[in-house]
């Protein structure tokens, strides 16, 4: 677990050095969970959101998408429950004065328990050696089955203090299993008190009566609100989408690891309606486009696992999430639900206004139900660039950090470099350059030795280098480096834009998904 700490404080500050992450306000000592994002993160984003966008807008002739405002109605939020229930249990203890989420403190101690099955199953198979039945000697160990009895217990008594909202329980459970501060090292536990993870601010002036407004904590309410306004401009039949991006907002507690929980977000939201009873089959459709969709960017598909729900919110028949190993464990970095018609028939509700849509086919109207794909650009990300880093060993003693994005996402797509600054190189690099611009984003670099150039473009992960030499004045060749094999090519100039072409399209990974 150390050196997995070790390796993520790397990537963070890899992210940092290299323009991708940079804290948010730094020169007044930054503002907690919020991030900017720098000349080489912008990239990266912008391509997992045009990899994500196209992938729903083009690919499916039935999902259009929209781009709705931050500030909404707020009896909106009313409407959709966050004003009543989208909180978070809070704790503090009275000698650090420090804050935590109640339940965070519990599945740290629950995990705390997992550890300690996961060491004496290590201990065993050391000792064991080839023989080990991991199987047999989990079901039969003495110590084994005490400490997963406790675990159970414990897990079994914290869902049901969560199902319930039973804020006492859960300080119980606190003082119970003698959970101390990180800080302080004591109990001294206050009570536990919901807190609303939603940004309200004044709209209008006071003279007006201002009104107050929430900065929206997921953008799929944007989404539910025009509905009709989509189905009914675009003649959009069910089943259908509506697809956004945009940023969202959470005052979340406890914000930690890097960009994985951050104050302000980006989320890429899908909505599908359909017919009331056909919602099962498309959440399985959804559930197993969207996995392809991660695994076609080949980080690894051992690196993500379906983590389906097993308690459902009382709006939902089916929620799985998508989850990532980081490396501080697997995470969720998708959540895909079924939600039923909740959404749209609490916004009739609380409007007033009638949201049915009228099936031609059935010659009836109804409120459609709904399956949403909803994943955080941010988490998205940080799966990208933690499952990229790589500090190599090289041959003769060399080493290199290199980030082996995915081509098609990497802010950079090819570096031109003359060999020397001198005897027409740079002019024959610049018009390479000056072709290839137009169609893939080109740097232009003639600082330093040419080994130098090529380790700046492998740590921020930038799929070719091109290299002019004298020859290349000779007969319009190049050499043509590839980044994870280091190999280099002798090619022709002509032929530049279609090699790279075909590695680095977004379009390559779209294919991939038919
Ligand atoms: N509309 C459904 C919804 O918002 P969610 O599970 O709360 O569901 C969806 O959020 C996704 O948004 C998550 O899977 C995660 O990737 C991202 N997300 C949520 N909270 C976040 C935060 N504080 N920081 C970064 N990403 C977050």
């Amino acid at each position: 677990m150390a050196q997995q700490d070790d390796v993520f404080k790397k990537i963070v500050s890899h992210a940092k050095e290299y323009g991708f992450v940079f804290p948010s306000s730094e020169i007044y000592d930054g503002l907690s969970a919020v991030y900017d994002y720098g000349q080489n993160g912008v990239e990266l984003k912008n391509n997992i959101k045009r990899y994500w966008w196209d992938a729903m807008t083009l690919l499916h002739e039935n999902i259009v998408g929209i781009d709705s405002a931050i500030f909404m109605h707020p009896t909106i939020w009313k409407a959709s429950g966050h004003v009543d229930a989208f909180n978070d249990p809070l704790i503090d203890n009275r000698d650090s004065k420090k804050r935590y989420r109640a339940d965070v403190l519990i599945e740290e101690d629950i995990a705390k328990l997992d550890d300690k099955i996961e060491k004496e199953v290590a201990k065993a198979r050391k000792r064991f050696g080839e023989s080990f039945d991991e199987a047999l000697f989990r079901e039969t160990n003495p110590r084994i089955r005490e400490i997963k009895a406790e675990r159970d217990a414990l897990h079994e008594r914290f869902s049901q203090a969560m199902n319930d909202s039973n804020l006492e329980e859960l300080r119980q459970i606190i003082i119970d299993r003698e959970i101390v501060c990180p800080i302080s090292g004591t109990r001294n536990w206050t009570e536990v008190r919901q807190f609303n993870l939603m940004f309200r601010t004044e709209m209008g002036s006071t003279a007006d009566g201002a009104m107050s407004v929430y900065l929206r904590p997921e953008t799929a309410q944007g989404i539910f609100v025009n509905f009709l306004n989509v189905q009914k401009t675009g003649r959009m039949r069910v089943p259908f989408g509506i697809a956004q991006i945009g940023k969202a907002f959470r005052n979340e507690i406890v914000a930690r690891q890097f960009i994985f929980r951050m104050r302000e977000f980006e989320q890429m939201e899908m909505q599908f309606f359909v017919r009331p009873g056909t919602e099962l089959q498309w959440f399985q459709t959804w559930k197993e486009f969207r996995l392809k969709w991660h695994k076609a960017l080949g980080l690894g598909d051992d690196k993500y696992r379906y983590h389906d729900h097993e308690k459902l919110a009382h709006y939902a028949n089916a929620a799985t999430d998508i989850e990532f190993r980081m490396p501080f464990g697997f995470k969720e970095v998708e959540g895909i639900h079924s939600r039923t018609n909740f959404d749209l028939s609490q916004h009739e509700k609380f409007s007033g206004k009638n949201i049915k849509y009228f099936d031609p086919e059935l010659n009836e109207s109804y409120v459609p139900y709904v399956i949403e794909t909803s994943i955080g650009v941010d988490r998205m990300f940080l799966s990208v660039l933690c499952s990229s880093y790589e500090e190599q060993q090289l041959e003769g003693g060399d080493k290199r950090v290199v980030l082996h994005l995915p081509a098609p996402l990497a802010p950079v797509k090819c570096a031109v470099m003359p060999l020397v600054k001198k005897d027409g190189l740079p002019d024959k690099a610049r018009e390479i350059v000056d072709d290839l611009k137009f169609d893939f984003s080109t740097h232009y670099d003639e600082k330093d030795s040419i080994g130098k150039r090529y380790r700046r473009q492998d740590a921020i992960g930038t799929p070719f280098c091109i290299t002019v030499d004298h020859q290349t004045l000779e007969d319009n060749t190049v050499t043509l480096r590839e980044r994870d094999s280091m190999e280099q090519t002798r090619v022709s100039i002509a032929d530049l834009h279609k090699l790279i072409h075909n590695n680095v399209s977004i379009n390559s990974l779209l294919r991939k998904l038919k």
